[in-house]
């Protein structure tokens, strides 16, 4: 389906025998045994909208694959791969002398790009502290939180994912962690959705609870009806703060600016203290991630200004181009075509639960943001490969396998639903076939 032509000299210079090859030599062997292990080609080419190719095909002459991108690394293209406007903006920021800056002076890109997040983040949240990734910024969420309640205590999910950098690596499930002998001290996890654990857990020793509004690596789990509401109120109460992980569901992926302003249900607008952002801030092309958070907040960085140093972390040029990509997605027409396509796509999918009831135990999600629960782990883990066999690019919850995950660009259209649900349909009649 790419038709862009291919510039030999950047991508695919090397054949995909040879990227192996150094991929497993200089980067990680373990992971270049486990791709040749599937039996895929499984060096990315060519990209394009929807569209990502493989540079080869698996064996010499066989035609690479050709997916269409579900995956989206969480968010990451939410405008698609290669977006015209996206990659005008790098190139001007380029040309008009743009680079990372120096983090240490204050900074026309990182202020123009802060003051438009405060017009679009909800209540009063209007300050914004630039990282490289996202696991940097619910670091520092979590810094902010212990400097300003000046306790230790972060509750969090037991599914959930955040990153892999210290504080957010302690808010994860053990399998990220356990390896590292991280211990038990301060954080606390709760199973996602249940109010009733969480007010055991949370007392006068809790900073924070940390949630994602759709916890994704989790197995998109979509919470009860007055949720978010009831735990704003506890945080309250407590003197906790409340910190919204938005990486996958924010930035307009439930039609709605904001997963938790509106994006789990349309009457239920909860102001938290910290939202962090990353994956989709970077618009595919310039890594960029960041914690903003209410005003009050902002007294932990009285005494010293530079206590939450991230050299590269609000890069200038990267700045620039987020702003473009805010521009395009907060449009109002923009969400209001993301709702139109997540009915669109729910519909569908809620259609091949019926139809496949012997496999599909559920479908879930908001928006493009979508979970089909198997009937167990196995069929969860074995349609991640009917889909790619069936040219899907979408994969398994890593941290409830039953689940699969599907978060295609925002800028999909019906005929891409249309023909994504016939590959969908495809990777299903896979099992019969077994
Ligand atoms: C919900 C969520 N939070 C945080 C992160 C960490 O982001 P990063 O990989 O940029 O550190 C991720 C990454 O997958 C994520 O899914």
């Amino acid at each position: 389906m790419i038709s862009l032509s291919r510039n030999k000299n950047i991508i695919g210079s090397e054949s995909q025998r040879s990227i192996v090859k150094m991929y497993s030599t200089y980067v990680n062997k373990y992971k270049a045994s486990f791709f040749k292990m599937i039996g895929f080609g499984v060096v990315l080419g060519e990209r394009n909208r929807l569209n990502i190719k493989m540079l080869e095909g698996r064996r010499k002459g066989e035609t690479p694959l050709d997916l269409i991108d579900c995956h989206t690394s969480g968010g990451v293209f939410n405008l698609g791969h290669n977006h015209p406007e996206i990659v005008k903006a790098l190139k001007d920021g380029l040309d008009a002398g743009l680079n990372i800056g120096d983090h240490h002076l204050l900074s026309e890109q990182r202020s123009l790009l802060a003051k438009e997040m405060a017009e679009l983040l909800p209540g009063d949240i209007s300050k914004t502290q630039y990282c490289v990734g996202g696991g940097e910024a619910i670091d520092l969420a979590i810094k902010l939180a212990r400097g300003i309640t000046q306790r230790k205590k972060i509750l969090s999910a037991n599914r959930a994912y955040h990153g892999v950098t210290g504080f957010a690596l302690g808010a994860c499930a053990s399998r990220f962690k356990d390896m590292f002998l991280w211990g038990p001290s301060d954080f606390a996890q709760v199973p996602f959705g249940d109010l009733g654990a969480l007010s055991k857990q949370i007392d006068e020793n809790t900073s924070c609870v940390l949630f994602e509004t759709i916890p994704a690596t989790g197995g998109i789990l979509i919470p009860p009806e007055g949720y978010f509401t009831t735990i704003r109120e506890l945080c309250d109460d407590k003197g906790v703060i409340m910190i919204s992980d938005e990486v996958q569901a924010g930035l307009g992926r439930t039609g709605e600016m904001w997963g938790i302003y509106g994006g789990l249900y349309e009457n239920e607008k909860v102001v938290p203290d910290i939202i962090v952002l990353a994956k989709g801030m970077s618009s595919g092309v310039y890594p960029m991630a960041t914690c903003s958070y209410r005003p009050f907040i902002e007294e932990v960085f009285k005494e010293d200004p530079f206590l939450h140093i991230s050299t590269t972390g609000g890069s200038e040029l990267g700045c620039y181009v987020t702003r473009k990509m805010l521009d395009i997605l907060s449009k109002p027409e923009f969400l209001s075509h993301v709702k139109d396509m997540g009915k669109l796509f729910g519909d569908d999918l809620e259609e091949l639960k019926e139809k496949y009831s012997n496999l599909i135990v559920e479908v879930r999600g908001r928006g493009l943001m979508w979970g089909i629960e198997f009937k167990d782990e196995v069929y969860g883990q074995l349609f991640t490969v009917n889909m790619i066999k069936s040219g899907i690019w979408g994969d398994y919850c890593g941290n409830n396998k039953a689940v699969d995950k599907l978060m295609p660009p925002l800028i999909i259209e019906p005929e891409d639903i249309e023909e994504i649900m016939k590959r969908l349909e495809n990777a299903l009649n896979l099992f019969q076939k077994k």
